[in-house]
């Protein structure tokens, strides 16, 4: 999603600017003034030095050694109060800068929380979010440099060009010539950048991968094993050679007309050092003036360099915010806000399509659960049980047809009237880098009471204390990284489970978290979940006919469709689809 052209620069700096100026008007005011401050005080110091040495200058004929004297404090103060403001400005600008990082951060997390989750399907959105959040750490040098160039290097030029220009025009007029050049140049510079920066995105991401595949935690295991750790070197090693040689290239092209450019503006300032001791001769400028500027022009080199950087620089950064940018304008899921006062679900004739497919994965779909039942669905793999399992909890919302919850078309309410009273527990469930009691407590971290509750469901899944991997019980941290220990893959999954049981519902969905255990146990499992959810509308989503039994009703899916709804027996009975998955799955339970 590149957007580039669209929002132009100030327009973003507007929108940046505002974003502070929504948070903290207070602080944003300071800053904007503690800038110009010190682009002012910068730029008034050679006056301020020109006064000094008239009185010198004049000190021969009048002898006024006090003003003499008064004007060099005057000028040491000046220059003191100078220093300051710009240091307090350097900092105010760092803050400001990561201040902006933090509330952009924050707006585009919200953003993300509030897109609706079938965007997680779609790889361009993906694409976006990620390169939103890139966006994000770059504002910080949109904003510094905007404030900068508008706030200090205006304010700075504006007065030493009048300065300039009231003791000889031609002076200021010499100014912009300066600037050019080196204006050229950074644009120059910034375009090569650019180029190499597309030209070597992809060797550097291939780079970046082989060195995951040696030195990752999860891969560098497999490569090592498989003795492939010099492969993946010897592929490293070319893109290296690759990256620097493209680098060496347009670093060498950029140099080349920099020097270039910089001989002009050296060849400006000897021109107008050449004017001003022409000047000083006629009589034009006074030696006071004259002494003045060449003490501060070398400064204002040093600034227009700056100026000319930041302009090259900001390119880069303008692109990398406008795609925040374009982030944040994506739409978002709303409905109305309703408290849902029973839990029965219907689906009419619903379809569903994965963002950039056109294959339905659900056709034409229509069932009903009440509350209080437990409802199997069963079907192989890809049948799209998963698929069905969002949808019934309101996550995705079908392209056709409707889904009720509670008798409300989940199209038409609020996600989190939708999710009110749904729990879930998925197949690539969460393992959270956290303690026990966080990973199972997340949905409601607050509430102090709810201690009872905890312990009763960790005793409930058989995570109880001092078994492996939680010396500490509930307070064991359930990641090696942050000092604690890794448990086990069929812990995790009663972790997954308490977790979807701890978190208030009144619809709770399993949805193969025991994919990865042997069918019997897997049984097991379910049984003693629907055990524990009793009373509550339960679904249980399972490729393993075994497990389907302990339901009220089995619905039956088959390549997107509802394939027979019943029980075990009058399944077994009539319907093909299941018939022929319990014969070839028989031989598991005996
Ligand atoms: N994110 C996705 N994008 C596109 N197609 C998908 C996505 N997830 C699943 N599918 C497709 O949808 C179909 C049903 O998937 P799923 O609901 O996960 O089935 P099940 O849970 O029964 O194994 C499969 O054909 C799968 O390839
Ligand atoms: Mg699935």
């Amino acid at each position: 999603m590149s957007q580039e052209k669209s929002v132009s620069f100030l327009k973003l700096f507007g929108r940046l600017f505002r974003i502070l100026w929504i948070n903290d008007k207070r602080y944003t005011i300071v800053s904007v003034l503690l800038c110009a401050a010190g682009g002012f005080a910068t730029a008034a110091n050679t006056p301020v030095k020109q006064y000094f040495f008239e009185a010198v200058e004049n000190l021969s004929s009048n002898n006024h050694i006090n003003l003499v004297i008064s004007l060099g404090i005057f000028w040491g103060i000046f220059t003191l109060i100078t220093l300051l403001i710009q240091g307090m400005s350097d900092l105010v600008m760092e803050d400001l800068g990561v201040r902006l990082g933090g509330f952009l951060g924050r707006d585009v997390n919200r953003k993300a929380a509030n897109l609706a989750p079938v965007c997680y399907e779609d790889n361009k959105i993906l694409d976006s979010m990620n390169q939103a959040y890139k966006g994000v750490e770059q504002s910080k040098e949109i904003i510094q440099i905007f404030m900068m160039l508008a706030a200090f290097y205006i304010p700075y030029f504006m007065f030493f060009s009048v300065y300039l220009y009231r003791i000889h025009p031609v002076l200021s007029v010499g100014i912009v010539l300066v600037l050019l050049p080196t204006l050229g140049g950074q644009y120059i510079r910034t375009r090569y950048y650019t180029g190499l920066e597309n030209r070597v995105a992809p060797v550097r991401r291939k780079m970046e991968y082989y060195q995951a595949c040696i030195a990752d935690r999860e891969n560098g295991k497999e490569t090592r094993l498989l003795g492939a750790v010099f492969f993946f070197r010897e592929l490293y090693k070319v893109s290296a050679l690759m990256f620097q040689k493209e680098s060496w290239k347009t670093e060498r092209k950029s140099s080349l007309v920099e020097l270039g450019l910089r001989l002009l503006s050296l060849l400006v300032y000897v021109m107008i050092l050449g004017l001003m001791y022409q000047y000083l001769i006629r009589g034009n400028l006074g030696i006071a003036a004259f002494a003045a500027i060449l003490t501060s022009i070398d400064q204002m080199f040093n600034y227009m360099d700056y100026v000319g950087y930041y302009i090259g620089d900001i390119s880069t950064y303008i692109s990398a915010v406008t795609n925040t940018m374009a982030f944040m304008e994506l739409p978002e899921r709303k409905g109305t806000s309703v408290e849902l006062s029973h839990y029965d679900i219907e689906f009419h004739h619903v379809f569903f399509f994965y963002p950039g497919s056109k294959k339905p994965v659900l056709q034409d779909v229509t069932l009903s659960i009440s509350e209080g039942e437990t409802i199997a669905v069963v079907g192989e793999n890809g049948a799209g049980k998963s698929t069905l399992a969002k949808l019934l909890l309101g996550l995705y919302l079908p392209e056709e047809g409707e889904v009720l919850l509670g008798g409300w078309n989940t199209k038409e309410i609020s996600p989190d009237s939708v999710f009110q009273k749904a729990s879930g527990v998925f197949q690539n469930f969460q393992r959270y880098k956290m303690t026990l009691r966080e990973n199972i407590s997340i949905s409601e971290t607050d509430c102090g009471q709810e201690e009872l509750k905890l312990n009763q469901i960790v005793k409930e899944v058989n995570l109880e204390e001092k078994s492996e991997g939680l010396p500490k019980g509930i307070e064991s941290m359930l990641a090696r990284e942050f000092g604690g220990s890794d448990i086990s893959g069929g812990q995790w999954q009663r972790v997954a489970i308490g977790r979807g049981l701890y978190r208030e519902h009144e619809m709770i969905v399993l949805d193969e978290p025991t994919a990865a255990i042997d069918p019997l146990e897997e049984s097991r499992i379910y049984l003693q979940f629907a055990s524990l959810s009793k009373g509550k509308t339960s679904v249980i989503i399972t490729h393993r006919i075994g497990s389907a039994r302990l339901a009220d009703k089995i619905i039956v899916m088959d390549h997107g469709t509802i394939a027979g709804v019943g029980s075990h027996e009058e399944l077994l009975e009539n319907n093909m689809v299941y018939r022929t998955m319990f014969e070839a799955q028989a031989q598991w339970y005996q």
